[in-house]
């Protein structure tokens, strides 16, 4: 039994000293000393030895016991601080690494000359108002004085989600709702999608933005479009460019023009960019029709105005010289990342 006692004693020793972590010496501790471990087990054979004899080998068992219970707990202690410091070691920041730089989000160009273009409306006196997407025919065109048989009515033009259902061609509708909703005087602008069943290319998108812009009140001429309208370029591309009011004709305005700028790139010499003209067009606007003013309910013997559209995509791509329309609309962060 002595040398039973001897050979487990030695082992546990040995295999003390050769684990590595705390968990290895937990396992170790169980094997020897836990209830069904080897030096318990040899403690319950003391039975079969004489009185003589049990008194002496109870104490050589002891003694084994607690020299490997002081082993373990010696080595746990070690154990457990190599594993603090291994911990800290680990830890350690670095603190002359280079940072990690935060990526922040950039504005979008078209929503960056939209700030600006509300801030110039702003700053002469224009609320901003939104509507609908999803607009019916009657905002869309027929309260518009649009025909039923005018051509933007189209299937071709106009994508339909139902007979009187559709999304709205041009932010017009917006003028209709806002003069159902205020009473003149009236000087708003509402910028938004408006959607085309466009076929898509370098300067066509079936999805586009618009601006739109309502004046109503006593006494407003074309005097005071030419005015707001010249303003709003001269502020937006600078005070040296020039502005031409061309006649043209939407069936919602009367008169009605179309505003051309000097071109920006070769200042009016002609230029890839303006198809050699010297100028680009920005907008179409006019004298609110008087049909217009009376569905709405306004009374135009009382009251005028004028309204205009601005593609707001266009100013954007010239603005920053950007030759593809569908760029705007793709989102490739390498794109976005330059603005
Ligand atoms: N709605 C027109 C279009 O999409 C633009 C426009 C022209 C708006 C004249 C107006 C306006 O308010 O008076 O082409």
């Amino acid at each position: 039994m002595k040398q039973q006692l001897e050979a487990i004693k030695l082992a546990a020793v040995e295999a003390i000293n050769t684990a590595s972590d705390e968990k290895a010496i937990e396992e170790i501790r169980v094997k020897y000393l836990g209830k069904k471990g080897e030096l318990t087990a040899i403690l319950k054979q003391m039975g079969s030895l004489s009185p003589e004899e049990r008194p002496v080998m109870g104490q050589l068992v002891n003694e084994a016991k607690q020299s490997v219970e002081e082993l373990i707990a010696e080595k746990k202690a070690e154990l457990s601080a190599a594993a603090t410091l291994q911990k800290l070691k680990d830890e350690t920041i670095d603190i002359t690494m280079p940072a990690k730089t935060a990526k922040v989000g950039k504005i979008h160009p078209l929503n960056s000359v939209l700030d600006d273009m509300i801030d110039i409306f702003q700053s002469m006196g224009f609320d901003v108002v939104d509507g609908p997407e999803v607009e019916t025919d009657y905002y869309n065109f027929e309260c518009l004085n649009v025909p039923a048989d005018h051509p933007a009515r189209d299937m071709q033009d106009t994508f339909y989600l139902g007979e009187n259902l559709l999304l709205r061609t041009q932010t017009s509708a917006a003028q209709i709702r806002t003069m159902e909703t205020r009473k003149p005087p009236i000087r708003v602008i509402c910028p938004g999608r408006v959607y085309r069943a466009d076929e898509v290319d370098a300067t066509h998108s079936p999805v586009f933005h618009q601006i739109e812009g309502l004046v109503v009140d006593k006494g407003i001429t074309m005097c005071d479009l030419k005015g707001v309208l010249e303003q709003f370029a001269h502020e937006i591309y600078g005070k040296d460019t020039k502005v031409k009011f061309r006649p043209s004709f939407f069936p919602f305005t009367e008169p009605s023009v179309e505003v051309d700028v000097s071109c920006s790139e070769c200042g009016g010499k002609g230029c890839r960019v303006c198809k050699g003209s010297g100028w680009i067009e920005i907008l179409g606007a006019g004298m609110v029709h008087p049909s217009v003013l009376k569905c709405c309910g306004i009374d135009p013997e009382e009251y005028s105005g004028f309204a205009f559209g601005i593609g707001l995509d266009r100013l954007t791509t010239t603005r920053y010289k950007i030759s593809d329309i569908r760029l705007l609309f793709e989102n490739d962060k390498r794109f976005l990342e330059q603005f």
